[in-house]
């Protein structure tokens, strides 16, 4: 390990983190062509004078010393900005570029669209409120809290509305769940089609929920517990947004929530009420919940009859396929990035099961061939984002970076080609293949398939 980092490599990293908002688009909508890449390396380079090799992991000292050393900084000498300058902080001006972005093109209109989180950028597995996903299929609106209504009606003996107030009263939870839509990575089935990990998996993200059990809901209204086996959950938006659940997993671990991050849901999310089905598809979480009907059979709705199913190679079609399998991706380095430098990097990325917690992370350097474990991070939770890391050390030859996720039930994430042998090459939800990170020679990290 000491021996490892003594020479660190530096990253460039992805372009929506340094370029800007236009070429940003040029990027997404296009790919970036063979001549504008060279000029960003160049112009980059120009100015980072690159050494082969790695650069010393601590700066030796500069001759003539160093002038961000030597000249004391306008912060050392004045006075800061007072408090509550921002009565609700917002991030570094350095940092303006981390953004939720649309991949341009996508969908037609704004308001039926995703906007991708940039699981390049972020650190640990909790997604900051502010850059967590949004999939609308309507457009979002601020809810107006004291306005809100909550009800539960169909097989149960008391069928009740509820306030927000009604609801906050209630003894509640808080639990860490990722949330990943069910086309989280839809684009690859077919072939390579985007630009980089923000595009690639960030319909993920990963919050600590706070909310009341549906469970404990269920029991206030004296759900049928002989006929009552599915709940659809209803939506308030313009999508008429319904899923049906069955109840063993209702009554397991899905909460009605208000709270995101320690404070209430962000408007885009679902403000003031949604519920949280931890390891199922995005879309069963429904955002600004206002209904839980409880039912004998699946109810069969647009949302799970025509969207959200899986085309199978035998012509047929599978419904109400909702747990988010194994998964993993390396998030750093990651296509769009570029290695400047042989040399020490930490190789670091995100594991996450729907079936509960994440065992071990492999990777790979050689596109498969050999396996190292990598080490989790802390905690490992169910149904949660897990954090991995590892070392390794490139040579400057041209590699294949690679994770592989297994879970506690022993299941172990596909190849993209075992995926497709058994899903066929036409569907578009719950891709969980492995993905591949080629790095060439020169440094680019690209997205390929390797299987
Ligand atoms: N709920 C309502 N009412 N309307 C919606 O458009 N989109 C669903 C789900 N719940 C949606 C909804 C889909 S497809 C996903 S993936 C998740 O919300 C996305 O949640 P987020 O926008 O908080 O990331």
């Amino acid at each position: 390990m000491a021996n490892d980092i003594k020479k660190t490599g530096r990253i460039l990293r992805a372009p929506e983190n340094f370029v800007d908002p236009v070429l940003a688009h040029e990027i997404t909508s296009k790919g970036l062509s063979e001549e504008r890449r060279g000029f960003l390396r160049k112009s980059f380079l120009a100015a980072g004078a690159a050494m082969a090799g790695g650069v010393p992991l601590a700066r030796a000292a500069m001759p003539d010393g160093d002038p961000n050393i030597l000249n004391l900084p306008e912060h050392s000498t004045t006075l800061g900005q007072p408090v509550v300058t921002n009565g609700y902080g917002v991030p570094s001006k350095y940092e303006t570029n981390l953004l939720r972005r649309e991949s341009p093109g996508l969908t037609r209109v704004g308001a039926a669209s995703v906007s991708f989180a940039p699981l390049q950028g972020l650190f640990g597995i909790i997604t900051p409120s502010g850059l967590h996903f949004e999939r609308h299929h309507q457009g979002w609106h601020d809810i107006d809290p004291s306005k809100h209504r909550f009800m539960i009606n169909g097989l149960v003996k008391n069928p009740k509305v509820y306030t927000m107030d009604d609801l906050m009263r209630l003894p509640s939870v808080s639990r860490m769940h990722f949330i990943e839509c069910g086309a989280n990575t839809a684009m690859e089935w077919g072939n390579v089609a985007v630009p980089t990990v923000q595009y690639s998996h960030g319909m993920l993200s990963c919050c600590e929920f706070t909310g009341v059990p549906l469970s404990v809901l269920l029991e206030d209204c004296g759900y049928d517990k002989k006929n009552g086996k599915f709940v659809l959950a209803e939506g308030a938006d313009g999508s008429s947004m319904t899923r049906t659940i069955a109840m063993d997993r209702a009554l397991d671990d899905v909460i009605v929530a208000w709270g995101m991050n320690g404070e209430m849901l962000r408007p885009e999310n679902g403000y003031p009420l949604r519920l949280v089905v931890p390891g199922v598809q995005g879309v069963s979480w429904v955002k600004w919940l206002r209904r839980i009907e409880v039912g004998d059979k699946p109810y069969a709705t647009k949302d799970e009859a025509i969207h959200y199913i899986d085309a199978m190679p035998d012509g047929m079609y599978r419904q109400y396929t909702s747990v988010q399998e194994c998964k993993s991706v390396i998030t750093t380095p990651s296509a769009g990035q570029m290695l400047l430098d042989k040399g020490f990097y930490n190789i670091t990325g995100l594991a996450w099961s729907g079936r509960g917690k994440i065992k071990r992370v492999d990777v790979s350097v050689d596109g498969g061939r050999n396996w190292r474990t990598a080490r989790l991070e802390g905690p490992v939770n169910t149904k949660c984002l897990t954090r991995f890391n590892i070392n390794w050390v490139w040579d400057g030859s041209p590699v294949v970076l690679q994770s592989r996720a297994i879970d506690e039930t022993g299941y172990v994430q596909p190849k993209i080609n075992e995926l497709r042998e058994v899903r066929g090459t036409r569907s578009i939800y719950h891709n969980n293949a492995i993905q591949s990170w080629k790095v060439s020679e020169s440094g680019e990290v690209s997205n390929v398939q390797v299987y």
